[in-house]
């Protein structure tokens, strides 16, 4: 039987645009993928000139690889450039739309999408409040189309092969946990209008950063049979501020499952991540950990605990799950939504609107708690 092949608009023609639309051109085989494929089939800028360079840069070959595969079999035969995301949302060839812009459009661009009938993948985080996400998730059920933020580590290879080991049970209950996302990214060389250093663009280390330890709570801990609090909350929070534009240089939060296990996330533009442990879950029989970095990880872990003659783990195992090969890593976040359009589905159930929901929560509450010039900001719902 043919794929079922989704025609994909990209807004914005920014950096991760540019990674998500080569990964849309990856021959879906060499990742075992036949039952769906994607075509290009438009892009918008905020200027044409920007939109054509884009599909012209998609059509030559990427940093030390070949041309891509989609290029010579029909993925961008279709493409138009469009001078405005407008035209995207409006383009009848087009059935799912990719938001790449910076995170305080995610909510405005979305929405255009949504209700011009669109499906939409939006990049993380998903908004600036819950407001505007409670929205954008009202908006989808009433047109019935679908709806996902882009995190893509959900969709990695490791992930699935993590669940296993949670699902085993043989780890026994989470009792503690941590995650983490740091880099030395050198705030001072960039310019005011940087998306990290300007507030108004949502900067700061805690709304692009955090999504990442989050993925590794929700799929350690909240994900976990044994969890059954569906609302886990921020119980203390704190942020070190960046003096030239107020925005946060460091965030960390401890959230509790009730009944079940605390667990501290954190991310740090300071400082490089721990290579070794990005991600911790201490359990009853033993520990898994996954290493850096936290948004494209290969290989975990799982150790005995030190008294090993108490728990049932007695070696350290070692687990390796790249990517395939000619991949970002981002190819297998377009095939779930590929497979929940064509099945019909509004929502993902591996990247649940709920399980968005609690990450945005988290990040409301470390915002308003800190004193980062972010503090009070709010999303545009009703503004
Ligand atoms: N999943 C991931 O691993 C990952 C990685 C990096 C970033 N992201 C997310 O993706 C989003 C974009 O990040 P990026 O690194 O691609 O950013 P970027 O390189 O700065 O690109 C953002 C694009 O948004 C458009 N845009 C519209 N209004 C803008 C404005 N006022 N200022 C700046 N750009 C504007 C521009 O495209 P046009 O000129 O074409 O309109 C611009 O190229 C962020 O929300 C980020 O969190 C995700």
């Amino acid at each position: 039987m043919s794929p079922y092949t989704l025609r994909w608009g990209i807004i914005a023609t920014g950096k991760i645009s540019g990674q998500f639309a080569r990964d849309l051109l990856v021959d879906p085989s060499t990742r075992e993928v036949s039952d769906v494929a994607h075509q290009i089939t438009a892009v918008g800028s905020r200027s044409v000139e920007s939109a054509q360079r884009f599909i012209d840069g998609l059509k030559k070959p990427g940093e030390g690889e070949p041309v891509a595969w989609g290029v010579k079999n029909g993925g961008l035969d279709k493409v138009r450039a469009h001078g405005s995301y407008d035209g995207v949302y409006n383009d009848p060839n087009v059935d799912a739309i990719y938001v790449g812009t910076p995170h305080n459009l995610h909510y405005q661009n979305t929405k255009d999408a949504l209700l011009a009938g669109k499906h939409v993948l939006c990049e993380k985080p998903f908004t600036i409040d819950i407001e505007e996400l409670d929205d954008l998730v009202a908006i989808a059920q009433q047109k019935n189309v679908f709806l996902m933020e882009a995190v893509w580590t959900r969709f990695h290879p490791i992930a699935y092969a993590v669940d296993e080991v949670i699902r085993s049970g043989k780890l026994g209950k989470p009792k503690r946990f941590a995650a983490d996302f740091s880099m030395e990214y050198d705030l001072d060389s960039k310019p005011d209008s940087n998306r990290f250093i300007d507030p108004a663009l949502g900067g700061g280390s805690l709304l692009d950063m955090g999504p990442y330890p989050s993925v590794w709570a929700m799929l350690l801990v909240h994900r976990n049979p044994h969890n059954k609090d569906q609302t886990p909350n921020v119980v203390s929070s704190h942020q070190s501020i960046y003096k030239r534009s107020g925005v946060d240089l460091d965030s960390r939060w401890i959230v509790e499952w009730d009944g079940l296990c605390r667990g501290i996330l954190t991310t740090d533009l300071t400082a490089p991540g721990l290579r070794e442990n990005t991600a911790v879950v201490q359990c009853e029989e033993g520990d898994l950990i996954i290493e850096y970095p936290p948004q494209k990880p290969e290989t975990f872990h799982i150790i005995p605990r030190p008294d090993r003659y108490i728990g049932s783990i007695k070696e350290k195992t070692t687990h390796h799950h790249p990517v395939h090969a000619g991949n970002h890593g981002m190819s297998y976040e377009a095939d779930e939504v590929a497979r929940c359009i064509r099945d019909g589905k509004i929502q993902s159930e591996r990247m649940p609107w709920e399980e968005s929901k609690v990450v945005q929560r988290w990040f409301d509450s470390v915002r308003k708690n800190g004193d980062s010039a972010t503090k009070g900001m709010k999303g545009s719902v009703g503004h």
